[in-house]
């Protein structure tokens, strides 16, 4: 049995190869995960798990203990202007721990790039590479990838949004910037390859389909999609301005629309042929088969990760967030219910938000999102992963899962611009909901805040319970047809 440990298997790239590894029998799996709340409550008896993070020596060395190979899925992106010290930090850490240990192999996925040319987040990208294979005491397999096509990659959700919404657009010039995508199902198969790799030299693997340029992707998707789309190069639009377009029109927030802008300003192709040589047996499939292996995934509402789902920061956002108990104001809401089973209003709770919308008010919901996103927040256009499943650390619109105890409690952590710390909380009991709305205000400016919007809560929250119960007898009935 060969022991993997894994980090960073609550984001994007993370929750996939768990997934894929889990199918192989001949391999146990260990977690390093910043909240084990964030683990799947099924696979806590398949995997072990140590919390903790990178910057906790105690943890890492727990974590390192005993295992052939460690990969290294993490970023400090979210991190603000710190994040390359800190990425530095992160992977010196993780590489001194896994020599200690005895770990044989680290395995790593960073970014394509040219280092003479490229973003500052890519360059760091690189270092953190660079780092993991600087002591000859371990081997590094690093794999660098461009742009990821799958369900929920941030990159195939900014492609999508703009089709499916412009059908003429204006388009700044990095757009035809070359890179090479790949398919997220090409990832996780070299990354799971990588395992079983009989070399013992550092590798450098540059992954990747044909060279494409971003104009030809969002064609392309546009054509898989049924769409005709019309684009038209202006040399005006500069990357700031390009990142405000993408902020408005997808549902990505200013710092990841500008990472990935940077990103395109230089070109990021593959320059050594090591994917060929070490891994034959893999031939990437293109860019279309990408595109409509995402979209099928989206259609049968079955997403397995998201940009969103990592905290993206050194301190992961929803830990410690599932007691609200501290806050100053609140708005309880409690709605009777009587011949309905508590699981199917808990289910009702759930499926708020997203496509499903906000019920009656869905126009105030979608006035706050906008101003939100005006502010620079994420606004309603987060979205949600599936519309039928969620999980703690999942986002939703606004708002992030913080806690969820299927049958008795949903509680949301607010992610909205908003001058204080806000939840939203339901708790199930066997003949009521209760609703509460908790604001820690920030200074007079949060009191002001919270008063000032109370009459648009007034008729909002009250309907969102009400509606919920409602839509959990519908729900009933459904499932007795
Ligand atoms: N996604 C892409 O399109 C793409 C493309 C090319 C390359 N890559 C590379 O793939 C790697 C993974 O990216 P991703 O997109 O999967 O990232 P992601 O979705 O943002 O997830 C990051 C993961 O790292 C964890 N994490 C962050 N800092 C940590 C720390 N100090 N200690 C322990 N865990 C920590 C996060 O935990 P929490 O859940 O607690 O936040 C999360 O599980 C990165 O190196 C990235 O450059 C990604």
């Amino acid at each position: 049995m060969k022991k993997i440990l894994v980090t960073g298997s609550t984001g994007y790239i993370g929750r996939r190869l768990v997934e894929n590894l889990l199918t192989r029998s001949d391999l146990s799996l260990r977690l390093l995960v910043r909240n084990i709340r964030k683990v799947r409550p099924e696979l806590t008896d398949r995997v072990e798990t140590v919390e903790g993070d990178t910057f906790d020596r105690t943890a890492l060395s727990m974590a390192v203990k005993g295992m052939d190979t460690a990969y290294y899925l993490i970023h400090s992106m979210g991190a603000g202007n710190d994040f390359h010290f800190l990425d530095q930090q992160s992977a010196e850490n993780f590489r001194d721990a896994c020599i200690e240990a005895g770990v044989k192999r680290i395995i790593y996925l960073g970014g394509l790039g040219d280092a003479k040319t490229t973003s500052r987040h890519l360059l760091s990208r690189m270092e953190t590479g660079r780092i993991l294979s600087a002591r000859e005491e371990i081997q590094t397999i690093h794999f660098r990838a461009g742009i990821v096509i799958g369900a929920g990659s941030a990159s195939f959700e900014i492609i999508s949004n703009l089709v499916q919404k412009l059908p003429v657009m204006i388009t700044p010039t990095w757009v035809k910037t070359r890179t090479q995508p790949i398919g997220i199902q090409d990832v996780v198969a070299y990354l799971t390859a990588a395992i079983d790799l009989s070399t013992s030299d550092n590798l450098v693997v540059d992954i990747g389909s044909a060279p494409l340029d971003f104009r030809t992707m969002m064609l392309q998707a546009a054509r898989v999609m049924g769409l005709k789309r019309y684009l038209f190069p202006v040399p005006v639009l500069s990357p700031k301005l390009s990142s405000y377009w993408l902020l408005l029109l997808t549902r990505v927030p200013y710092a990841v629309a500008s990472a990935l802008v940077e990103g395109l300003k230089s070109e990021t192709l593959v320059l050594n042929d090591n994917a060929g040589k070490y891994f034959p047996a893999i031939r990437p499939m293109d860019y279309l088969q990408a595109v409509e292996l995402a979209l099928r995934e989206m259609e049968q509402d079955q997403v397995i990760s998201r940009w969103c789902d990592s905290s993206a920061g050194r301190t992961c956002d929803v830990y410690g967030m599932d007691s609200p108990a501290d806050a100053i104001l609140r708005d309880r809401r409690t709605v009777p219910f009587s011949g309905l089973s508590p699981e199917a209003v808990f289910r009702s709770a759930c499926s708020i938000g997203g496509g499903q919308g906000w019920f009656t008010y869905h126009f105030l919901w979608r006035l706050r999102g906008f101003l939100d996103k005006l502010f620079g927040g994420y606004g309603l256009s987060r979205g949600k992963r599936t519309s039928r499943d969620l999980r703690i650390g999942d986002a939703l619109d606004f708002w992030k899962v913080a806690d969820l105890q299927p049958g008795r409690r949903l509680l949301l952590l607010a992610q909205m611009k908003v001058p204080g710390k806000a939840w939203l909380e339901f708790e199930i009991h066997p003949d009521r909901l209760i609703q509460t709305a908790h604001f820690n205000p920030r200074g007079v400016w949060g009191r002001i805040y919270w008063y000032s919007v109370s009459p648009l809560h007034n008729l909002v929250f009250a309907d969102l319970a009400r509606q919920i119960v409602a839509r959990a007898a519908q729900l009933e009935m459904d499932s007795q047809t």
